[in-house]
């Protein structure tokens, strides 16, 4: 599959098989992670892997992932991001998505189902997994074998705001 080909066909998964994702894919998926780029390459970023029965039961006090078999808890470390020295913005929560979304990508690529969700109570999810407090979580990537539908790799037509709106073009 091409780079477009599996940007299209990712879509949100929110129904699950009960199947394990095999370790050599969740291998893959991490190094997929560990290539992506941060801000000076700080990498002010930290994963915490979910997968026992046990920790999914705690994650799901936190957040619906969905009865799905696997999450990724992606936190920032906000002290040791970049910070841009005109406006003091700190890239953290950017670097933590770029990790993020390549995860989710390679995922597809394996022919596993995902859905990012920030839908989630974080002082819960920092009890439950002791993230210490130099950590923000800022994503939990959901991932398991899809039980729905695929989505349309065509959809995007209907489901996005039209290229000419999302896009401008300096004028000359
Ligand atoms: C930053 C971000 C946060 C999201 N949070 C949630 C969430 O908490 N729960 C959820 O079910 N989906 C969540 N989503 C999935 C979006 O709703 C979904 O990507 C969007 O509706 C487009 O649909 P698609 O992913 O199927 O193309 C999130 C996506 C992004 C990028």
């Amino acid at each position: 599959m091409s780079f477009l080909e599996i940007a299209k066909k990712r879509s949100s998964v929110r129904s699950y098989t009960e199947q394990k994702v095999e370790k050599e894919k969740l291998d893959q998926i991490l190094e997929a992670a560990h290539a992506a780029p941060t801000a000076a390459n700080l990498q002010p970023v930290h994963l915490l892997v979910v997968q026992e029965a046990e920790g999914m039961a705690k994650i799901e006090k936190a957040a619906n992932v969905f009865h799905a078999p696997l999450a990724i808890i992606v936190c920032a470390d906000h002290n040791k991001a970049w910070v841009r020295p005109f406006d003091k913005k700190q890239t953290g929560d950017i670097d933590a998505s770029i990790l993020t979304d390549h995860m989710m990508l390679q995922a597809t690529e394996l022919g596993l189902g995902s859905v990012w969700v920030c839908y989630f109570k974080p002082d819960i999810l920092r009890e439950e997994f002791h993230i210490p407090s130099k950590l923000e979580p800022i994503n939990i990537l959901v991932i398991g074998y899809s039980a729905q539908e695929e989505g349309d790799p065509n959809r995007h037509s209907q489901t996005r705001i039209p290229v000419d709106e999302l896009v401008s073009y300096e004028k000359l």
